[in-house]
């Protein structure tokens, strides 16, 4: 069985092709950030612009790299949401109008569902139940995964999600977007314990993450300094990537006493920090629990993701009607139950 996957919620258009058997055969990515680094941020309607332009002609150039034609698919599966409207509504007309010309089923798929599986596609995987931590630019989540589809939130974000704390840090230390990779990048040089940041609800019981007043406490500081020197700003890079990351550590803590639960899944594009990496592989390391995380390529948004994620919910019978509609924003607790 074999599946063409289409990611087009932000400012990636992804698309690959994944077969049951043989596993990823084709994953192809292009990346929108030189359209938006000008403007410091994702811009909604040149997004969706790119990704008409990109889709079908990256999906043609797959297919025949592959050898593959249409007969050779079983379904199209397509992010339905979470993200943006507008680059939702691209992906979703292609799939179904490939989908209608080709004689084939459409599957709509939860893009965070899609980050939360993408550690299936490692040669090392975890196996249910496990504890995901889901860190991308627009949710920070705890959940409790006792098998497929069934999902339950343990704690999240009640403001920013981490993500989007590191790209509105980043503007504010006058790096580029995506801040990210940025701000982790300025980190290494910066110097330990010069300063210290809070760590947000670690103070309280339970699993939900606050970043705001954090991010707020990072802007008075640079505020604090005249003329924050380049070593400066390392420092700052470094208190706040340090405070993310032990406020993370504390909660998937927390998490792993609360359920009792053996491994550990941490996806999103946040998942790609290399200081979150290794404090998480520290932590299961000390708990006696295995971290798993997605390869690095498939941290950030991508179409292989959402094309294995397809594949499950249409071996469970799910797909969609005729009718193009998309959910710019789906709490996964509202995903239906695959089971
Ligand atoms: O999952 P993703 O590609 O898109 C969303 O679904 O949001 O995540 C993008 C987010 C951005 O906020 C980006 O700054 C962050 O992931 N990110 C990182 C790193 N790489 C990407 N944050 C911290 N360290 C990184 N190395
Ligand atoms: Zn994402």
């Amino acid at each position: 069985m074999k599946i063409l996957g289409i990611e087009s919620s932000c400012d990636e258009t992804g698309i690959a092709i994944y077969d049951e058997q043989s596993g990823l055969i084709a994953d192809a990515l292009y990346s929108q950030i030189e359209l938006h680094k000008e403007y410091g941020g994702v811009v909604p309607e040149l997004a969706s612009r790119d990704h008409i332009r990109k889709t079908l002609p990256m999906i043609q150039q797959l297919m025949s790299e592959s050898q593959l034609s249409p007969t050779d698919l079983s379904g199209i599966a397509y992010t339905a949401g979470p993200g943006l409207v507008g680059a939702l509504m691209v992906g979703a007309s292609i799939a179904k109008s490939l989908a209608l010309a080709w004689d084939l089923p459409t599957v709509g798929v939860h893009h965070m569902e899609g980050h939360l599986l993408a550690p299936m596609l490692s040669a090392d995987k975890p196996s249910y139940p496990f504890i995901a931590l889901l860190v991308s630019g627009g949710h920070t989540q705890l959940l409790s995964c006792e098998r497929y589809g069934v999902y339950e939130i343990l704690g999240e974000s009640v403001d920013d999600a981490a993500g989007e704390a590191f790209d509105k840090v980043a503007k504010m230390l006058g790096l580029d977007y995506p801040g990210g990779p940025e701000v982790a990048r300025l980190a290494e040089s910066g110097t330990p314990n010069a300063y210290r940041f809070p760590r947000p609800m670690t103070d309280r019981p339970g699993f939900n993450f606050s970043f705001s007043g954090l991010k707020t406490f990072t802007k008075t500081t640079i505020a604090s300094i005249d003329n924050p020197s380049d070593q400066d700003k390392a420092n700052i890079a470094l208190a706040f990537e340090t405070a993310v990351v032990d406020t993370i550590r504390i909660k998937c803590k927390r998490a792993i006493e609360h359920t009792g639960f053996k491994s550990l899944v941490i996806a999103g594009g946040v998942s790609a920090n290399t200081s979150l990496r290794t404090s998480l592989e520290d932590l299961a390391s000390n708990m006696n629990t295995k971290v798993y995380f997605p390869e690095l390529q498939l941290c950030t948004d991508n179409g292989a993701m959402i094309a294995y994620a397809g594949l499950q919910r249409l071996k469970h019978g799910h797909t969609e009607d005729w009718a193009i509609s998309v959910r710019p924003r789906w709490p996964m607790t509202e995903l239906e139950n695959a089971q």
